[in-house]
């Protein structure tokens, strides 16, 4: 019998991971075979577990937290949106043996918000709430939906003007500080910050979100998270968090893998109804 191609997300934590799940959906959908796991892997041990993996056979890795940096250095090379993210979330054996690196976290936020829930982004006033690593890796695909501003407040003003210097050759983009927003409106405010899980927010203004906005927590729960209650709060019209974002991002590396593109909206239902939402 053929064995089965083998794939996994590396990660640290790593033990509530729906990423083999989600892959196991796609490839009984799509009758591919594989196999996919989820690996404990501290950053220390990254190069390697990766390279261990890569010899004995595997195909492709997916990386996250803290390990996206890392898998950046790691791939031979890149494409041009994972180049410019500074992160790289696949990794993709190639028939050459070299390893390709990629970001389908942008991709799978900007298909979540266009075609799951309808939200326009052109012309759109939005502001994504932090500087960090999950801010720099979706603000290039988003600038590519010609909104007519982008802003990026961070509660360290610097990291924010930094980031949008780095991107201003693609569009409308400016970053401040979280005391700036004081009397500016948005019709789509983005957290990127690393404070929703823990139950915390941005010091937020009155007013901040546009009448009919709408908000958008690239964290998941499964209870709601700070943010998308403060977007209730605030009458968003939507207000969601990043599980649809998390299985489009796993489509679009199961697509780079298999080269077959998986359905997602069944296994979002799915996802959805299991955390009874
Ligand atoms: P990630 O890769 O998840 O983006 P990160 O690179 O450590 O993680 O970035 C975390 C982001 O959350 C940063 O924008 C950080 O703000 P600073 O750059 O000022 O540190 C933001 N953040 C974390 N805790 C925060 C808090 N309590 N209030 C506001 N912003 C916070």
């Amino acid at each position: 019998m053929r064995s089965q191609d083998r794939y996994a997300v590396f990660g640290d934590p790593i033990g509530h991971s729906k990423s083999p799940k989600i892959h196991q959906l796609f490839a009984e959908q799509t009758g591919q075979s594989l196999q996919y796991t989820a690996e404990r892997v501290p950053a220390e041990q990254f190069t390697t577990a990766a390279d261990t993996f890569f010899t004995q056979g595997g195909k492709g890795l997916n990386c996250t937290i803290p390990l996206k940096e890392l898998a950046w250095g790691y791939a031979h090379h890149k494409t041009q949106r994972a180049q410019l993210s500074g992160a790289v979330n696949t990794l993709a054996v190639q028939d050459d043996g070299s390893i390709l690196g990629d970001n389908t976290d942008g991709i799978g936020l900007i298909t979540d918000l266009m075609v799951n829930h309808g939200i326009t982004l052109k012309d759109r006033s939005i502001l994504i709430l932090g500087a960090g690593g999950a801010s720099r890796g979706i603000i290039g695909p988003i600038l590519e939906q010609s909104p007519q501003r982008l802003v990026i407040a961070n509660r360290t003003v610097e990291k924010a003007v930094e980031l949008s210097q780095l991107f201003s050759q693609l569009g409308e983009i400016s970053g401040c500080g979280f005391d700036d927003l004081a009397n500016r409106q948005f019709e789509l405010i983005i957290n990127a910050t690393s404070t929703s899980l823990t139950g915390e927010l941005p010091p937020l203004p009155e007013n901040l979100l546009a009448r009919d906005g709408c908000c958008y927590d690239l964290a998941y729960s499964n209870q709601p998270t700070a943010f998308v209650h403060w977007g209730l709060a605030n009458n968003a019209s939507k207000s969601l968090d990043g599980l649809g974002m998390l299985v489009e991002q796993a489509a679009e590396a199961f697509y780079i893998w298999r080269k077959v593109r998986p359905r997602t909206e069944t296994v979002i239902a799915l996802l959805n109804s299991q955390r009874g939402l």
